[in-house]
């Protein structure tokens, strides 16, 4: 594994960039069976007095099967390997090994999944999960993103571990 070990206030990144411009993939399994997808909504942040990280799952996603088993999850970053995310964003891991498809390479750590390829990693333990009401929507204009009434649910990860290469 070609990856440094920081802390996350080590992490010179922008938050805003990684996660709306970059993207990033969201990964949980094992070894036996694992899952992973695209997604370019979260968060960085503090809460609790923990370093979190939330990522917003629909319940459709194959992933989201995986997350809500696994009690850890890592979301992980590619530059600008945009033709991961054309994949692992459009393709469903119920009807196609998108591993396989682009040539991915996991590296079973930490307890959990995440890709060679990587150039910064977040290992999160699951500390929260809520779902995003429709009722709590302040600005209703937001609402126009559920068309199915497919609302996320929120998982925080606490970070434990941030790998770098
Ligand atoms: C740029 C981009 C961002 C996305 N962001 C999210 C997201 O934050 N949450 C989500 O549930 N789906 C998101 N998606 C959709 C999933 O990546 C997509 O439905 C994927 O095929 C699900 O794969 P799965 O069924 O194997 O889990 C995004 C897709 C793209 C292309």
């Amino acid at each position: 594994m070609a990856f440094k070990e920081i802390t996350a206030k080590e992490l010179e990144e922008n938050p805003f960039r990684m996660i709306a411009d970059e993207w990033m993939l969201v990964t949980a399994g094992n070894e036996a069976k694992f899952n992973t997808m695209t997604a370019s909504w979260g968060f960085l942040g503090e809460m609790w007095n923990k370093d979190v990280a939330v990522t917003v799952v629909r319940p459709q996603r194959y992933t989201y099967e995986f997350i809500e088993k696994e009690e850890l999850f890592t979301l992980s970053f590619y530059g600008d390997r945009k033709d991961i995310h054309k994949t692992c964003g459009t393709k469903s891991g119920r009807d196609v090994d998108k591993v396989a498809e682009i040539g991915l390479t996991p590296v079973f750590s930490d307890g959990t999944v995440f890709f060679e390829e990587a150039r910064i990693v977040l290992v999160c333990k699951k500390i929260f999960a809520q779902d995003i009401k429709e009722e709590s929507f302040i600005d209703k204009d937001n609402l126009k993103w559920y068309p199915e009434k497919d609302f996320h649910r929120a998982y925080f990860g606490e970070i434990l571990k941030v790998y770098v290469k």
